[in-house]
């Protein structure tokens, strides 16, 4: 028996579970559930990585503690997880004494180690915030190529990376204040002691495609982690300094650790994470490789703790072919999916979808709907839905004895247990699934062969051999699934009046015995309930226009009652071409009382020049510097007697008055499209 750890990277507290999270999960369920099937010990790790500023911003949004906000984060990711039929051994939190206690540990012997260094460097300062801004709360101009509305780290345009001090034009996404460099001292982790080590350690840990991504940043000198945030920060103060606490990333992988400790405390195991005699597995996405495969090890190895043996990478969801996307309802939360659609369905459709690699994986929604239908619903169930009703309709429930034929088809059905064994072990979760779809081929074959629904009228008890052989390869069928399909194959044991299946019980049939109730498996989905799944989770472009009216109105009742104008055709306004801008220059157009005169650096779509009639809303035009806006990209150019106006910016206001705002962009980068 093999003893086995394995973990899923911690989601995020700040946000809700999606169909993107999902593939992750799903698949290391898939993983450890086969593990067990096959008599090992494993155990699933998980938790909630709960610190950060995004966190402590939210909850002070809300008027909540950030405990409160993680409390409730943590039932609602565990109900959507559970509601999956993913199942954790332990699901904990990274705010736990126990990863107090080892992030601790593991920081002092780094330092004992000599690896952690100490650097004064400027960083961005918000004054209205009263914050040091995380790389990912302030946008500016990248430094390389003046592409605007760029985070602090990096570039989406050119790919460059560097720190948000370098920014131009910055800007607090909090508060929309500029905020001003100043100067703080900053914990390093210095990974360049331990080149050689990691160099050596990461091809045999991860697969080719991923080490030879990683081995590229052993061309230069390895650059330290900083690894300290300053107060206010929701985390664990760093041992011998106030008001310094550990970046999220520290405590987040070593929340695995503590969330195992929890777990062995609690059913009186000893060590297992440091158990020469336990294999290790983190299952993650290919965007965090870095945290995964470069600074865990090495933090790990700092502390003389023992690291992963592996660390499987998959690749991100698309949907349709495309990104996930709020406008066209594809980002769809866990929830939503389950209350339109069975969990079964997605789970099924990952496994036929999922290779093991680090490739995207596509959720291509009419193909969903069919596969689901032909192939769970039409070919596997209905071996067991038309063999059992017909044995419990016409021949009182009971199986029978197998013939040379069916111990024949059995045989060959059990012959593939290895070979698909291989491919769950493997990962490669779509070969098991092409080789169960086989097997149920066969099933069928000997089915329509045998022709069971005419027999049971000519000849009762060889209608009965049929069945019963039917009935076995299916049974045999859903032991194979069952990784895939907890709670189905739960209920199909059932049916054979079993319970508890191991992966060997394929490898039994059932003769002679009482059939259970025939209990539903799996129903047929409509490409409807998908649509309304789309419909439910679509974010209308126009929502925060629609709010800030309605906000205005409900103070305002004398204005409420200004009619609206007539409705337009979705046709229409699919039309229209929005995207975000940031302003270069903004300047009032002499002799004129209503016109600003914007300059606006719309990325790819290069300089626009708008005159906008708002200038009694925004008497000091050059505030609006560095501000981005969402504007009509493809409106016919209009020759007004100050200049060639080149589009139209979005304000939303009363009709008629200048007492308005610009409607601030919720994307990334100058040029972005809103979708
Ligand atoms: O990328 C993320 O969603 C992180 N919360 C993953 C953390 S994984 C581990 F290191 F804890
Ligand atoms: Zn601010």
């Amino acid at each position: 028996m093999r003893r086995i750890v394995v973990t899923s990277a911690l989601p995020y507290a700040n946000g809700d579970i999606h169909l993107g999270h999902l593939v992750e999960y799903i698949q290391t369920d898939f993983w450890v559930r086969f593990q067990k099937l096959r008599g090992n010990e494993c155990v699933y790790i998980c938790a909630d990585d709960t610190h950060g500023t995004p966190v402590m911003i939210r909850a002070r949004k809300e008027g909540i503690s950030p405990e409160e906000l993680i409390a409730r984060s943590h039932a609602t990711h565990l109900k959507d997880f559970s509601d999956f039929q993913i199942a954790f051994d332990n699901y904990y939190s990274t705010n736990s004494p126990e990863n107090r206690e080892f992030s601790e540990k593991i920081y002092l012997a780094a330092e004992k180690q000599g690896y952690i260094t100490k650097k004064t460097t400027p960083q961005l300062y918000c004054d209205k915030c009263r914050m040091f801004l995380p790389d990912r709360f302030v946008k500016g101009t990248c430094p390389k190529c003046g592409a605007a509305g760029q985070y602090g780290d990096s570039c989406d345009r050119c790919g460059a990376t560097y720190g948000a001090e370098e920014l131009g034009s910055p800007v607090c996404t909090t508060c929309g204040a500029t905020p001003a460099a100043k100067d703080s001292e900053h914990l390093y982790f210095e990974l360049e002691p331990q080149r050689d080590y990691l160099e050596k350690w990461i091809p045999g840990h991860t697969t080719s495609d991923v080490s030879n991504k990683l081995l590229e940043w052993f061309k230069e000198p390895l650059r330290g982690w900083c690894i300290s945030r300053d107060a206010p920060y929701f985390g664990f103060e760093i041992p011998g300094y106030r008001d310094k606490f550990f970046y999220v990333w520290v405590d987040a992988p070593i929340g695995y650790i503590a969330s195992l400790k929890n777990w062995c405390d609690r059913n009186g195991k000893g060590d297992l994470w440091n158990d020469p005699g336990v294999e290790l597995y983190h299952f993650i996405g290919k965007d965090i490789i870095r945290f995964h495969c470069l600074f865990w090890p090495g933090m790990l190895r700092a502390a003389g703790l023992k690291g992963p043996d592996k660390v499987f990478v998959h690749g991100f969801l698309t949907v349709n072919g495309e990104k996930m996307s709020k406008s066209k309802g594809t980002f769809v939360n866990a929830r939503t999916y389950l209350e339109n659609l069975p969990p079964e369905a997605l789970r099924y459709y990952y496994a036929a979808k999922l290779g093991g690699t680090v490739d995207d994986m596509d959720l291509n929604l009419d193909d969903f709907v069919q596969r689901v239908n032909s192939d769970l619903v039409g070919k596997i169930t209905n071996i067991a839905s038309r063999s059992a009703q017909m044995l419990q309709k016409k021949l009182g429930g009971m199986l029978g004895r197998l013939d040379a034929e069916g111990a024949e088809l059995l045989a060959t059905i059990r012959e593939a247990s290895e070979k698909i064994a291989g491919f769950y072990e493997e990962r490669r979760f779509n070969m098991a699934i092409v080789e169960i779809c086989r097997c149920a081929d066969l099933a069928n074959a000997y089915f329509d062969r045998k022709e069971p629904w005419k027999l049971v009228k000519s000849d009762p008890e060889a209608a009965r051999v049929a069945l019963t052989a039917a009935m076995n390869a299916f049974r045999a069928i859903a032991v194979y699934l069952a990784p895939v399909l907890p709670a189905y194959a739960q209920k199909a044991a059932k049916l054979f009046g079993e319970s508890g299946w191991t992966w060997s019980s394929a490898g039994v049939a059932v003769e002679g015995a009482a059939l259970g109730d025939y209990e539903y498996l799996a129903s047929r989905i409509d490409k409807k309930q998908v649509d309304a799944m789309i419909a439910a989770a679509t974010v209308k472009p126009a929502d925060s226009g629609e709010v800030a009216h309605e906000s205005r109105a409900s103070k305002n009742k004398a204005k409420a009652s200004v009619p609206a104008k007539g409705t337009i055709p979705f046709a229409d306004f699919e039309k229209i071409d929005l995207r975000v801008g940031t302003v270069e220059s903004c300047e009032a157009v002499p002799k004129s009382s209503k016109l600003l005169k914007f300059v606006l650096d719309a990325g790819p779509l290069g300089k626009r020049t708008i005159f906008s009639g708002i200038r009694e809303a925004y008497p000091e035009p050059e505030k609006l510097v560095g501000r981005e806006v969402v504007f009509v990209a493809n409106l016919e150019p209009r020759k007004m007697s100050v200049g060639v106006s080149e589009g139209m910016i979005l304000f939303a206001g009363e009709p008629g008055s200048n007492g308005g705002v610009l409607l601030p962009s919720s994307a990334a980068g100058g040029g972005t499209q809103v979708t």
